[in-house]
């Protein structure tokens, strides 16, 4: 296991794309839904390792604006998995202190959802452990744009001098708000692209890929990930 006595650099903020539950299922000749249901049981098996490793943010891409476009049947498949692993996840969570917020659009969910979205946060606003971001109905475009609505609206009440607007006041109005940017974005699957994830606060993110599916990805593959995070030399625009 790869912790703060490993002697390497453990990224502070780590964005995970957890992609591939489609093709895991696909290669059983299971339905999708299934590679979602073992999709999420790593999502917690996964979530609770990263805490013990110093991690101190990790944010989780669960669903993207775009993905109400697949079949009703694999939405509704994902939506009660949702429902599900959240309230299965409040005492794993709570056993490992893990702070729990979500980031995206929480209107789109339905009552029960939504409710224990608020439930989830709730019960875990006062812990000192790990901060879990879980994406959902998260767009990195969607997030832009209420973002700038919310400046234009300051301008328009004379609360903001458009010569004056810093990155600060755009930043203030994103989901990450007071948050270091990402060190480290992972995407399982095989992927190269963003897929609308944190695009503005990913400017300077390492990125590491791997093929493995995402119900796969298993703590040594997290660790992998680690120790190619430390072999970059990160820049920053600088030299
Ligand atoms: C992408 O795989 C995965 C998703 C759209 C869903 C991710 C959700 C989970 C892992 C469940 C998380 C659970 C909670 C409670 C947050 P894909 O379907 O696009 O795979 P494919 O590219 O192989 O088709």
């Amino acid at each position: 296991m790869i912790d703060n006595n490993s002697g390497l650099i453990i990224p502070e903020h780590v964005g995970i794309i957890m992609d591939g539950n489609g093709r895991w299922a696909k290669k059983r000749a299971l339905p999708r839904s299934v590679g979602h249901k073992f999709g999420a049981q790593n999502f917690r098996k996964i979530t609770r390792y990263i805490s013990k490793t110093g991690v101190k943010i990790l944010t989780l891409y669960a669903f993207s604006t775009e993905n109400w476009k697949r079949p009703l049947e694999e939405v509704s498949a994902l939506m009660s998995l949702f429902k599900q692993y959240l309230v299965d996840s409040l005492t794993d969570f709570r056993e490992d202190d893990i702070k729990v917020v979500f980031i995206g659009d929480k209107n789109g969910f339905d009552k029960n959802l939504r409710k224990l979205i608020d439930e989830s946060e709730e019960v875990a606003k006062d812990r000192k452990g790990m901060l879990l971001n879980i994406a959902m109905n998260y767009g990195s475009r969607d997030e832009i744009l209420r973002s700038i609505k919310a400046i234009a609206e300051d301008v328009r009440n004379n609360r903001l001098n458009p010569e004056n607007i810093t990155l600060n006041d755009f930043e203030s109005h994103l989901y990450t708000a007071g948050l270091p940017d990402p060190d480290l974005i992972i995407r399982t699957g095989g992927e190269f692209r963003l897929s609308n994830f944190l695009l503005y606060q990913s400017a300077y993110s390492e990125f590491y890929s791997t093929e493995t599916l995402w119900p796969d990805f298993n703590e040594k593959e997290f660790d992998k990930a680690i120790i190619e995070f430390n072999q970059r030399n990160r820049r920053f625009g600088g030299v």
